[in-house]
């Protein structure tokens, strides 16, 4: 991927204001809520039975704090993506067996939560870079599938 300089302004800065914790939790949580199959791989998390349950469960919240903050290691090596998650698309394709079509989808969830926590301030332009950059996370996820 290539990035204009403005496009990592926008990349850079909204991260440097984003709670990794509340985000993270929040984005994983609306995972499961919005496409519940994705909770079968989280059959050891516990009580997903409602969508109560799954914002206030704190494995949720600790695993989408964890998956953020993995996701932090994009921002910083922005020309370097692939290889920063050529390791994490082996562990999710042999040991965690996951469809990298969901990858599309936590981030698309992600870009509505940076949506919901920023609102006017993330402008279109702003969107534009971050989708690039999800779509690019997921794509370096699964370029280890086989
Ligand atoms: C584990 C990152 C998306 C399912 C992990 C771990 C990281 C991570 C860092 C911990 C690995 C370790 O323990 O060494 C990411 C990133 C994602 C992503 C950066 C996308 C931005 C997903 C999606 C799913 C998923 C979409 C399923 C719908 C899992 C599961 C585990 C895991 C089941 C193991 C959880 C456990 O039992 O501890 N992921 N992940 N991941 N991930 Fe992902």
């Amino acid at each position: 991927v290539h990035w204009t300089a403005e496009e990592k302004q926008f990349i850079i800065s909204l991260w440097g204001k984003v709670n990794v914790a509340e985000c993270g939790g929040e984005a994983l949580a609306r995972l499961l809520i919005v496409y519940p199959w994705t909770q079968r791989f989280f059959s050891t998390f516990g009580n997903l039975s409602s969508a109560n349950a799954i914002l206030h469960n704190p494995k949720v919240h600790a695993h989408g704090k964890k998956v953020l903050t993995s996701f932090g290691d994009a921002v910083k090596n922005l020309d370097n993506i692939k290889a920063t998650f050529a390791h994490l698309s082996e562990l999710h394709c042999d040991k965690l067996h996951v469809d990298p079509e969901n990858f599309k989808l936590l981030g698309n969830i992600l870009v509505i939560v940076l949506a919901t926590h920023f609102g006017k301030d993330f402008t279109p332009a702003s969107q534009a870079a971050w989708q690039k950059l999800v779509s690019s996370v997921a794509h370096a996820l699964s370029l280890k599938y086989h």
